[in-house]
């Protein structure tokens, strides 16, 4: 009875059947891979929330395939703040990044035509690819004082079907930010191939440097696609607020936004009251993102202070984002130790192959988790890393 496309296998994972069983013990559990901001103990400002979504506006339909323009001016001002110049009409609105990808994917692929994507990275893009019947081809990142792209495998894994490139600005949990070098590599590969950029920039704002970073939103060398949302610049995952900025060569953006106009008209799934509410949820931004950073660095510092007391585990050097990887003893597999962790000292962290990390030896923690959990949560994992 059911496409090919959704036989997926549906068995949980030995790491999710424990965290199961453990919940349903009533057992404690330190989550060190929380990525929901809303339950990690910021600060919102709760009435403005509410009465931004209050807008008498919104007791009118105004069918706009491309959002609202009100919208769509507030997220041009928001790249204006970085540095890019982004017209409200080179611009579509869509419930989340994940939309906004699935909208790209049936722009650019045929069934069957090929996305690049950079590995290790977020594990959601394989059902993103699929659902609308795209195969997605690695490419790796390296990592040699710091990660970067390794671009001899990105132009080997090109294929004719091949029709675009992921680049996720900052990585997802790597952290780091695509190079200005990278960028134009990227471009050069891009525009000599007919294949679409990419560019998922939902941790865009959160650079432990503390300086803007480039966007790819005014990038003009080859048809660009650049997403972000409130999910993660707002800390507002519930407003299902997001967009796709098209950049590129004149007449190719052109065709690109009609035909992504076509698709947004179908569905029209933005609504009202949220659209109306973006401009005062971005100016909202600032506050949430200087308690997340802080956040953040105070994570990493403690991180650091408990690494520099032993020696059996490394964390990798982090540019942004909300994740670290920590390199730890490769003597079992890295969902085995999970496991452990979980069953033996009740906290839960990521293993790196749910992110594809090319070997074991890797784990995934979360830099928003609260500090003393946070602290609590390290200093078990690092007094359990060997079997
Ligand atoms: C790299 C990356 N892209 C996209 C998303 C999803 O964002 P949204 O909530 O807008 O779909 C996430 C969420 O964690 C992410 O890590």
């Amino acid at each position: 009875m059911f496409a090919d496309r959704t036989r997926w296998n549906l068995a949980p994972n030995r790491l999710s059947e424990a965290l199961a069983k453990h919940r349903a013990a009533g057992k404690p559990i330190i989550d060190l891979t929380a990525s929901n901001p809303t339950e990690c103990g910021f600060e919102y400002d709760r009435e403005a929330i509410l009465k931004a979504l209050c807008n008498p506006a919104a007791l009118v339909y105004e069918p706009n395939p491309k959002g609202l323009g009100v919208a769509r001016q507030a997220v041009a001002s928001y790249y204006a703040g970085h540095g890019a110049q982004v017209s409200a009409e080179d611009m579509v609105l869509t419930t989340s990044t994940s939309e906004a990808y699935s909208f790209v994917f049936r722009t650019l692929c045929n069934p069957g035509d090929e996305i690049l994507v950079p590995t290790p990275s977020y594990p959601l893009f394989s059902f993103l690819a699929e659902i609308q019947d795209v195969k997605l081809v690695s490419y790796p990142l390296i990592y040699d004082h710091g990660w970067q792209i390794d671009f001899h495998s990105l132009e080997q894994a090109i294929t004719p079907r091949t029709r675009g490139t992921i680049v996720v600005h900052p990585n997802n949990p790597t952290g780091n930010f695509c190079k200005p070098g990278e960028m134009a590599r990227l471009n050069e590969v891009c525009a000599a191939r007919e294949m679409a950029l990419i560019a998922d920039e939902v941790f865009l704002d959160f650079s432990l440097a503390g300086e803007r970073q480039a966007s790819f939103a005014a990038n003009t060398a080859a048809l660009t696609f650049t997403m972000n949302g409130l999910s993660k610049i707002c800390g507002l995952p519930q407003m299902k607020a997001a967009w796709l900025v098209v950049s590129g060569p004149k007449p190719i953006k052109k065709e690109a936004l009609a035909r992504l106009e076509v698709i947004a008209d179908t569905y029209l799934s933005m609504n009202a009251p949220v659209q109306l509410a973006i401009p005062t949820f971005l100016e909202m931004r600032h506050r949430f993102q200087k308690q997340l950073m802080a956040r953040v660095r105070g994570n990493l510092a403690e991180l650091d202070r408990q690494l520099a007391r032993q020696q059996s585990c490394t964390r990798l050097e982090v540019e942004g984002g909300w994740y670290t990887v920590l390199r730890v003893p490769a003597m079992r597999s890295d969902e085995d130790l999970a496991v452990d962790l979980l069953v033996r000292r009740d906290v839960y962290v990521h293993p790196g192959h749910f992110y594809d990390f090319p070997s074991n030896g890797y784990l995934v923690v979360s830099l928003i988790t609260g500090e003393l959990e946070f602290k609590d949560g390290m200093g078990r994992v690092l007094s359990n890393l060997w079997p």
